[in-house]
């Protein structure tokens, strides 16, 4: 049996109430990564959300809080767990009542969501994100803020602030506001928010390519840049980005919108010992980029803070080809990670034999039951 790394980050017990098709779930984890195997429709994905909710935002399939809530009965929902840090142990907890917004409590006191992230370092992989290299920008935006927030915790603060401001500027923009006074002040939020956001992307990016760089992986360097539409410029400082906005006022109130800024980022990468970009890759190659990335990040995290994040990889098994799967988990497990790992059966497991804990997962009458197994 593989103990964890000493210090190394994981969740060593987890509840979820009433949330999807989990009444009552727990799981008590000792910090090797965590398989979940067990049919379509099992509950598999719904602890992957569950534990994705300990970081802030929306979770991993991105949905709002009354959609969690355990049909029928439309009670509220609540994940709990124990994480293990390298600072000692901390209760986190989070839950949303009928009709009210998701609360977040950290050690029993109120905490907004931003907090979390200082806490608790995650990233995720899903199916939908099988497709992030072909579709729209907003999708690489939020992956990439997903690995920023990693390193630079206070990464979702800045986004909050940058994108109220932003909202108010667009309220004015849309109401053919001129009192420049007014504009002025929301701009400067947003240029100083900005500065932050496009600040600590740009050193992710470098901290990737970096950890990439002469890396012992299976997997595909990638060449990274984060791109602005054509016309959109990238201002040095905050006091530029205010600037710019204020130079493209009356353009953005034609547009009802903001149209420059950070928010408009993209992350462009390139496949880089066969100089193909990622939407041309095929959908196992684009998945193994992504996987790259989640790789060189929690090695980049590991080197810089002592742990690695923790990873969800729902659905990663079975997309990848045998050889790949195996480097996978060699390198999961060489980093220590606590890994969520789902799959329909316990065979695409089992190289992972006693390196990791694993679980059935099997639901009876809508409901979601997890035993421990070993795996073959
Ligand atoms: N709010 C809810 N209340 C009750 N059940 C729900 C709720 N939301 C989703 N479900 C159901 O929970 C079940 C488990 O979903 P989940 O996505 O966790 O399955 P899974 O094991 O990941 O399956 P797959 O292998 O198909 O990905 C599904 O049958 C789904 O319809
Ligand atoms: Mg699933």
């Amino acid at each position: 049996m593989t103990a964890p790394a000493a210090g190394r980050l994981h969740l060593a017990a987890l509840r979820l109430a009433e949330f999807r098709s989990h009444a009552a779930t727990r799981l008590a984890l000792d910090g090797r990564p965590v398989v979940l195997f067990g049919p379509n429709g099992a509950g598999k994905t719904g602890v992957l959300e569950a534990v994705s909710l300990l970081s802030p935002g929306r979770g991993l399939r991105h949905a709002a809080p009354a959609e969690l809530a355990r049909a029928p009965g439309a009670l509220g929902w609540k994940v709990a767990a124990v994480l293990a840090a390298q600072d000692g142990r901390h209760e986190l907890e989070t839950s949303a009542a009928p009709e009210a917004a998701r609360e977040v409590r950290i050690d029993g006191k109120p905490a907004p969501q931003t907090a979390l992230a200082r806490l608790c370092p995650m990233l995720w992989l899903t199916p939908a994100m099988d497709r992030l290299w072909i579709e729209a920008a907003e999708g690489r935006r939020r992956f990439l803020d997903r690995m920023t927030l990693c390193f630079h915790a206070d990464h979702g603060e800045a986004a909050v602030a940058y994108e109220k401001a932003m909202r108010e500027r667009n309220r004015l923009l849309r109401d053919g506001a001129a009192d420049p006074l007014w504009y002025a002040a929301l701009e400067a939020r947003m240029g100083a928010a900005g500065a932050v956001l496009a600040a600590n992307r740009a050193r992710t990016v470098a901290r990737l390519v970096q950890a990439q760089e002469g890396a012992a992986t299976a997997f595909p360097a990638a060449a990274l840049a984060i791109t602005l539409p054509e016309g959109v410029e990238a201002p040095a400082d905050a006091a530029a980005l205010a600037a710019a906005l204020a130079r493209g006022r009356s353009r953005d109130r034609d547009a009802g919108r903001t149209l420059a800024g950070p928010h408009r980022a993209d992350l462009a990468a390139v496949w880089a010992d066969r100089a193909m970009p990622a939407a041309r890759c095929s959908t196992g190659e684009q998945k193994a980029l992504l996987l790259s990335l989640v790789l060189a990040n929690a090695r980049a995290l590991a080197a810089e803070t002592g742990t690695p994040p923790v990873l969800l990889l729902d659905e990663v098994a079975a997309h990848l080809d045998a050889a790949r799967r195996a480097a996978l988990y060699a390198e999961v497990a060489a980093l220590g990670a606590q890994a969520f790992l789902t799959g329909t059966g316990p065979e695409l497991f089992a190289g992972l034999g006693a390196r990791a804990q694993a679980f059935a997962v099997a639901e009876t009458g809508g409901l979601s039951h997890l035993s421990e197994v070993p795996l073959p």
